[in-house]
């Protein structure tokens, strides 16, 4: 062998001890940071200088040891880290981590599958095949409708409008993937203007563009109005127009949800499709209580949630389901000579590259389906009953505080809360309100005690506070409204 060819070598296998390292490094210190949840602080103790200083180490020319190496990462970054599996986190809407949830996440790295084709993981498609008709189940969806595992619900709403955009042109007679949009009839999109920021980013991924949006102002129970609904879709002055109409279940501030029977019943009146993004909301068909909160759900053309939400799957999951399969996989399915289809031969495999924009990936339904075994229908029905109950504990508390105000209809998790500046301080308009109740914010999360979220809601300062961890107690909301009084009495 020349010495050329030994430089070229490959490296050394790691041995079983080595394996067992790093994976005891791994096992030891997560399982003390997720043990260690309800009691340590709930932002992050480091500032961005000292986590560089921690983390920016030298790459070394020869590396170093596995197990050594996962040691460092978790002491380095460890300050770092926002709690935001604890039960007290309550900011944007970030669940936690089923237990069941979580150990099958761990499985899904060990075992590696790419889940786009099935022949790269049988398991792995079968899981998701199995996952995704309890998921429609629970939720109300028909049983028909096809399903992805996505990364979340931006990739599952731009999932849904590929497959809308490709249906509302095939009515045209306009084939949009082979065509593209050069020339195609304009689609115009119906939403309301509490959408959320991740359906413009699909449209723009989509090459509809955000000005396609007819916008419609939420009425003051921030739901879609029908009747502005109805006499946008009656605007047919060009000929029937393509439209796709974005309703939502789960405002993400306040948790409002759309009308959904009179929305679809209107828009596919008007030949319309209608998705509707429920990227938490949607969690609510599966509680017996709230269920009539999303009637009529069922009857739209696409949906899209999350699992690392409500459902307390570890990130990225999201999931995407469609009325139209084909309309579905005609947006995204994808072919190549080499890739060996589980359908080929009328097999009734199921390649989930067909049903998802990414190509190799992740298999994320193993989590999901740990999730949902683990909890059971009613486990679920309590996760989402539960956290509803300890939203309306919040406003409730809350709502009893001088200089407090609840600002929604606490429907679903989420409770709004602005804060008043104290009598007497000389500063008593809304601007003054404003700061102040940026500035309750700022002390909770300073506290370490819990954490809320700022937002502006009707062009007004607010307090977000959204309940969707499996692990919050009521003596948890007590906790957290007592450190929002001395956060509210030291402004
Ligand atoms: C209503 C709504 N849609 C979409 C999203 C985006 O979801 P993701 O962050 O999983 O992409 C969110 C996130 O909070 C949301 O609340």
């Amino acid at each position: 062998m020349t010495d050329a060819a030994e430089e070229l070598e490959p490296p050394p296998r790691p041995t079983t001890n080595a394996w067992e390292g790093a994976l005891d490094a791994a096992i030891d210190n997560a399982r003390a940071y997720v043990a260690g949840l309800p009691g340590r602080p709930v932002s992050a103790q480091a500032t961005v200088d000292e986590l560089r200083r921690a983390l920016a180490l030298p790459l070394t020319d020869e590396g170093v040891d596995p197990a050594k190496v996962v040691h460092d990462l978790a002491a380095g970054a460890e300050p770092g880290l926002v709690a935001t599996g604890s039960p007290r986190y309550f900011g944007f809407v970030i669940g936690g981590a089923l237990p069941a949830a979580l150990a099958a996440d761990w499985l899904t790295a060990a075992w590696d599958q790419n889940a786009g084709l099935y022949v790269g993981g049988p398991s792995a498609a079968v899981v998701e095949e199995v996952a995704g008709r309890w998921v429609l189940d629970l939720l109300g969806l028909p049983p028909s409708a096809s399903f992805g595992f996505v990364t979340g619900g931006q990739m599952a709403n731009f999932t849904a409008l590929a497959a809308a955009r490709h249906a509302v042109l095939a009515r045209q007679g306009w084939d949009v993937e082979a065509r593209g949009l050069s020339g195609a009839p304009p689609v115009r999109v119906i939403t309301s203007d509490l959408r959320h920021a991740t359906v413009d980013r699909a449209l723009r991924y989509l090459g509809l563009g955000t000005d396609a949006t007819v916008v419609i102002p939420a009425g003051p129970d921030a739901r879609l109005p029908v009747g502005g609904l109805a006499d946008a879709l009656a605007d047919r002055s060009a000929g029937p127009i393509p439209t796709i109409v974005c309703a939502q279940a789960g405002e993400v501030n306040g948790g409002s949800v759309d009308p959904l029977a009179e929305v679809c019943e209107i828009a596919h009146a008007a030949g319309a499709w209608v998705h509707v993004d429920g990227a938490f909301g949607l969690w609510a068909a599966a509680s017996p209580t709230l269920r009539s909160t999303l009637a009529g759900v069922e009857q739209a053309d696409s949906w899209a949630t999350d699992f690392h939400k409500w459902l307390n799957v570890p990130y990225d999951s999201g999931f995407v389901a469609c009325a139209d399969p084909e309309a579905h996989r005609g947006a995204i399915g994808v072919r190549a000579a080499y890739l060996v289809r589980a359908d080929d031969d009328h097999g009734t495999a199921r390649d989930q590259l067909d049903w998802t924009p990414e190509f190799s990936r992740r298999a994320r339904g193993f989590a999901v389906y740990a999730a949902l075994r683990s909890l059971g229908r009613r486990g679920v029905a309590d996760l989402v009953d539960g956290c509803c109950a300890r939203a309306r504990q919040f406003a409730d508390r809350l709502g009893q505080m001088d200089r407090a105000d609840v600002l929604n209809d606490v429907v679903l998790d989420q409770v709004l809360v602005r804060f008043r500046a104290a009598p007497g301080s000389g500063s008593a308009d809304a601007a003054a309100d404003d700061d102040v109740t940026r500035r309750v914010v700022e002390a909770v999360q300073a506290s370490g005690e819990c954490w809320m979220s700022g937002t502006t809601w009707r062009g007004r300062a607010a307090m977000r506070i959204s309940v969707v961890n499996w692990q919050t107690t009521e003596a948890d909301v007590d906790r957290s409204v007592a450190a929002v009084e001395r956060a509210l009495a030291s402004v």
